[in-house]
């Protein structure tokens, strides 16, 4: 139900930090959060913004592991990353924390306490996977076996990546560890679980009674769904060595599930927030607005006072989480207020497929920045028009292309570039006065006071498509009076008509320069800069004298630039060109092996030597007979490459042989060594070769 609040507390779902983000995540949060956000600004309401890197869960030693690294320099490489593109893209959150933050931990540590000793956790042993060498529980990414529906060998223990099928650790054949490669055993072990089924009646009185009107039908249906399919009780704990440790005695090894102390980040950024103002030290913090006189215990008013409106801005998969487990958690410690909404988008595709950084099939923030640095704006409005507000939607570069053509530069920048041209022309630079209104200057001038409420009744029930459609309209409005009015045929014949038409139309873009901050907050000052223009609020939209008479204008510029196809085709270019290199990538690969000794390796003696002769073997279709210079001799080597190569194609190509293997008879022929390869994705295989051609005999080391 809507109520008058005294204040807004808006978050936006804290991103992992184990990957860049891309523009599909910009329209399911992060631009209407900001769009919001800059708006409740402008109106003057009192409003605190908070977000800021998740980097816990299993997600980050995954992506670790990947990158053959350690957890903390995947977050911070990546909470670096992120930070800087939502900076560039004009995010103004007024804090973007980060959950590795010792705040962070406290204050997620202190709310388990909370729930511990009001006795709103249960405790549950139960059987999960351990690995005996590595001496830890695994997750279930760390676990591969055979997918018991494909027969895939490699499938993790949540996911087949080959079937696609979603599986649990316990349905794996022949499970295996990849730390150790060594098959894990079942231990028990215990955790603290939140009893969500407690709080059915509690949920459907809060959530389906009281908020069927004013949350969106994709959210209020998700959330029935989950509760009609009844709750279960869910674990709050973890057996990682990574995350927030569990703050009780006996609880080595385990820590916080990630989506327990994910939200809770949302309270510690925002109590960072107030411990960095009252302490003058900024950190984090990047207040958007005096906050005036605090004291570090201010974030309690955002939390806990009932005159606060929670808003979170999240993605469809986050549903759940933000709708039935947080507010569980927030009622329950009975500290805390809920949220009035939860305004979840749904997701946005790529040129007709699913938008997917592991696939290479995306455009990642830093990706389009370092190819359109000036222009950010253009990417919020090209989303804004194309939120997956109701259903999922579809960015294509041609729609980029023919909204920036079409609208922004042929609508909003072509209508303030003429009128501000004109009145540099015959007006030298100064706002001319207003005659006599004609009728059409008087209906303009109506039409004029209805955006701001227009526009603002959108972004208030969640339509950020429907405000930034207005908004154009607000342009189109102003383009139209000029094409009614025709200035520049008057100005030998009555220049004060000129100059009457003129003011009107820097009225309008006055106005267009106030009201699009919270859309285009950079082409919002910089049009203010062209028309020298002061700090005007949301209320004062929508008033026709917002620009006194001969007050001086700046210079005009464009406010947009045409892009041509050539860019547009260099992105869709780009765009395949990424899918194929990913395609090579996205693979399984086989699990590590078990670690060896220096020792180990070097008693493998590995040359690089050269193919001199090469002859079928009879009655085999795998085998080549192969004679190696191996540097030291010149030897015979049976090797099962005849799939693949023929004779003539190897001859003198250099290759890497392992020259120590013990000699073995194949097919009645002593092989000396073996030729070392590598499968492609269809399981081709393909010779090691060095970069530039080496002496046969080079030892590799
Ligand atoms: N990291 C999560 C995701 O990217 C979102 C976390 S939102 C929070 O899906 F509430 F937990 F912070
Ligand atoms: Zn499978």
């Amino acid at each position: 139900m809507s109520r008058n609040y005294l204040r807004y507390t808006v978050t936006a779902a804290l991103p992992y930090a184990n990957g860049p983000k891309h523009v599909g995540h910009l329209a399911g949060a992060y631009i209407p959060a900001d769009v919001y956000v800059r708006y409740l600004r402008l109106s003057g309401k009192d409003v605190v913004f908070v977000c800021g890197s998740d980097e816990h869960g299993t997600a980050i030693p995954n992506q670790a592991l990947k990158e053959n690294t350690t957890p903390q320099a995947i977050i911070d490489k990546y909470d670096a990353l992120i930070r800087d593109c939502f900076h560039k893209l004009g995010m103004s959150f007024d804090i973007y924390h980060r959950t590795s933050e010792p705040i962070h931990h406290q204050t997620a540590q202190e709310f388990f306490l909370l729930m511990q000793k009001k006795d709103l956790l249960t405790e549950e042993t139960s059987e999960q996977y351990y690995d005996e060498e590595a001496k830890v529980f695994l997750a279930d990414r760390y676990i591969v076996g055979t997918c018991p529906r494909c027969g895939h060998t490699n499938a993790y223990g949540d996911q087949c990546e080959k079937c696609g099928s979603t599986l649990s650790p316990r349905e794996l054949i022949d499970p295996r560890s990849t730390l150790s490669g060594k098959p894990p055993v079942l231990r028990p072990t215990k955790h603290w679980y939140l009893p969500l089924e407690r709080y059915e009646g509690w949920l459907k009185e809060w959530i389906l009674d009281s908020h069927q009107k004013d949350w969106k039908t994709n959210v209020y249906g998700q959330c029935k769904s989950w509760i009609d399919a009844g709750l279960q009780p869910r674990a709050m704990t973890r057996d990682l060595d990574w995350g927030i440790k569990v703050p009780l005695p006996n609880a080595e090894g385990k820590v916080l599930y990630v989506w327990f102390d994910a939200p809770i980040g949302y309270i510690s950024a925002t109590r960072a927030l107030f411990q960095e103002l009252a302490d003058g030290k900024k950190k984090f913090a990047t207040p958007q607005r005096d906050f005036g006189k605090t004291g570090k215990e201010d974030w309690k008013k955002y939390w806990q006072d009932e005159q606060s409106k929670l808003v979170h801005f999240i993605g469809k998969d986050n549903i759940v989480f933000h709708c039935i487990i947080f507010p569980i958690m927030l009622h329950a410690s009975g500290e805390y207020i809920l949220p009035d909404n939860v305004p979840a988008n749904e997701f946005m595709n790529l040129e007709g497929d699913k938008m997917s950084t592991s696939r290479g099939w995306s455009i990642e923030m830093h990706e389009y920045l370092e190819d359109f640095p000036d222009k950010p704006d253009v990417l919020r409005y090209v989303l804004l028009t194309n939120l997956p507000e109701t259903k999922d939607s579809e960015f294509t570069w041609k729609d980029f292309q023919a909204k920036n053509n079409n609208e922004l530069v042929a609508i909003l920048g072509n209508f303030v570039n003429r009128a501000l041209v004109l009145t540099q022309k015959y007006f030298d630079n100064k706002v001319p006065a207003a005659g006599i209104l004609t009728e059409i200057d008087k209906k303009v001038i109506e039409d004029l006071k209805e955006f701001p409420a227009r526009i603002a009744a959108s972004i208030e029930t969640y339509r950020f498509r429907e405000a930034v459609a207005h908004l154009m309209d607000l342009a189109r409005l102003g383009n139209k009076y000029l094409a009614e009015t025709e200035p520049w045929k008057l100005a030998k014949t009555d220049l004060p008509k000129v100059g009457s038409i003129l003011n009107l139309a820097l009225q309008i873009s006055a106005n267009l320069a106030v009201a699009i901050e919270p859309f285009m907050p950079f082409t919002s000052n910089k049009l203010k800069v062209m028309l020298n223009l002061g700090n005007f609020s949301w209320q004062q939209i929508g008033d026709s004298s917002l620009l006194k008479e001969g007050h001086s204008l700046g210079d005009p510029q464009l406010l947009f630039e045409k892009i041509e196809d050539a860019a547009i085709e260099a992105q869709i270019k780009k765009l395949n060109d990424k899918k194929n290199t990913m395609d090579l990538t996205a693979i399984p690969v086989d699990p590590a092996k078990p670690e060896i000794s220096f020792e180990d390796f070097s008693k493998m003696d590995i040359r690089i030597g050269k193919i001199l002769k090469a002859e079928r073997v009879e009655k085999s279709k795998k085998l080549l007979k192969l004679q190696v210079d191996t540097g030291i001799d010149v030897r015979t080597v049976m090797s099962g490459i005849a799939e693949y190569f023929s004779p003539e194609d190897i001859i003198n190509k250099q290759v890497t042989i392992l020259v120590n293997l013990a000699p073995r008879k194949i097919m009645g022929v002593e092989s000396q060594g073996m030729i070392l390869m590598a499968a492609d994705k269809d399981g081709v295989l393909r010779l090691l070769q060095p970069s530039e051609a080496v002496q046969p005999g080079s030892m590799i080391s």
